[in-house]
């Protein structure tokens, strides 16, 4: 006989284990599906700024414990254009900051958290299949130490990210799919030296883009624009360095502590949106349903916002046969997806070389660096998109 839970939850990502934890603490129960193992899960690196709306979930998840006592709060960022450093005071502008605090530790806490309250995750699902999504009683099957087990469900929540299946298993041809692929990836490297800056400092260099994050007080974060035609084995630690160094204003690259890489990589750069994100008795969340890129942080925080809906139309559903949550569920989550999108795609095409679309193009990207280095109205709307938008 086939198990039995209310929401079937694929994907134990920050997206997938947040959304269990939420819904357990309103009384509805689930099982959490996960092809991968968990260390290799908390093995992957992935960006780490907090928006105050995610922060305040996480705390009504019980989850931000840690985040509250490690978690660095910034109360603004730096936009650099050549030798020029703009500081963006997002604490003034807007009323707000943002927590600078890794992806992986926040999947981390919602683990443990998850495991506290004895939710069930079940790691290493092989297989995992949607069936009947259209009906009223949806089934997921999956193998399970080489054993094929079924688990029956009201809902199922498709929280597998971007090459998951849940988005996959609805029937071609009801998506609409808008994407934007970028010309350029991100080369990123983990240390465990002292930032460069206290704050975040976004760079647009003739040369491309630079990114000084961190991850605490004695763990930095750069990245570098590269060419998707580049391979990590043409980047030794050395030349990364220098390239950095070369990128950023000579006062903040004189005090740059280099030291061994921990983690290298380089990711390719997306604009991503499928419409709408339900299909029947799947709600789609995070990157399974929208992709941005890295430039303006909001990844994380675009999945928290779709949990954040997921969870409150599905406890009125299970609870009360409410179903006006389900039935605004996609519109109420794209109505934010698609500001966060144009944000991303925003700093993105601020920030970058885009050496192939000509000197109109590069001419008036200097005159709109110029402007926002310039301008305290363009600097309070960048400051509000970046802290986050209401929801
Ligand atoms: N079956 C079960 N699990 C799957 C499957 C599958 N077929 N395919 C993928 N998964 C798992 C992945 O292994 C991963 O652990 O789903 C999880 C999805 O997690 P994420 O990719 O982290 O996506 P999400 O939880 O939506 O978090 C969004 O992650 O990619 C970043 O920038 C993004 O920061 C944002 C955040
Ligand atoms: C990161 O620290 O990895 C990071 C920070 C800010 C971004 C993107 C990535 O915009």
């Amino acid at each position: 006989m086939a198990e039995r839970t209310q929401v079937a939850i694929i994907g134990a990502g920050p997206s997938g284990l947040l959304l269990s934890q939420l819904l357990d603490l309103a009384g509805i129960d689930t099982v959490v599906l996960e092809r991968r193992s968990r260390d290799y899960v908390l093995g992957r690196v992935r960006a780490g700024v907090l928006e105050e709306g995610m922060v305040r979930l996480l705390r009504e998840a019980g989850v931000a414990e840690r985040l509250d006592r490690e978690g660095l709060v910034h109360d603004g960022i730096e936009i650099g254009w050549n030798d020029r450093l703009q500081r963006i005071d997002l604490k003034a502008l807007t009323g707000a900051s943002v927590v600078v605090y890794g992806q992986t530790e926040v999947t981390r806490d919602l683990m443990a958290a998850r495991e506290a309250r004895g939710g069930r995750v079940i790691h290493e699902a092989q297989d995992v299949a949607l069936r009947d999504i259209d009906s009223t009683r949806p089934r997921v099957t999956w193998v399970e130490d080489g054993h094929p087990r079924a688990l029956d469900c009201d809902w199922i929540a498709g929280c597998d990210g971007f090459h998951g299946i849940s988005r996959a298993s609805i029937p071609e041809g009801t998506l609409r799919e808008y994407e934007r692929v970028y010309p350029f990836g991100w080369l990123g490297l983990l240390s465990d030296t002292p930032p460069v800056s206290s704050e975040l400092i976004y760079m647009h260099h003739d040369r491309g883009f630079a990114l000084c994050s961190q991850r605490s007080t004695t763990r930095s974060r750069y990245y570098l624009q590269c060419s998707l035609a580049e391979h990590l084995y043409e980047w030794p630690d050395e030349r990364f360095w220098a390239e950095l160094a070369r990128r950023l204003p000579p006062q903040i690259a004189a005090r740059l502590e280099t030291g061994p890489s921990i983690e290298k990589s380089i990711a390719p750069l997306r604009s991503y949106v499928a419409e709408p994100m339900r299909w029947h008795r799947l709600l789609l969340c995070g990157d399974a349903a929208h992709i941005v890129p890295p430039t303006g942080a909001k990844g994380l925080n675009l999945a928290a916002s779709d949990v954040f809906y997921a969870h409150r139309a599905l406890a009125a559903a299970c609870l009360g046969g409410d179903m006006a949550g389900i039935e605004s569920y996609s519109a109420d989550c794209l109505r934010r997806v698609w500001k966060a999108e144009r944000f991303s795609w925003w700093m993105t095409s601020l920030l970058h070389s885009f050496p192939d679309d000509g000197p109109f193009a590069a001419k008036i990207q200097a005159a709109e660096l110029d402007y926002l280095l310039g301008s305290p109205a363009l600097q309070e709307s960048l400051a509000e998109n970046y802290v986050g938008l209401p929801y």
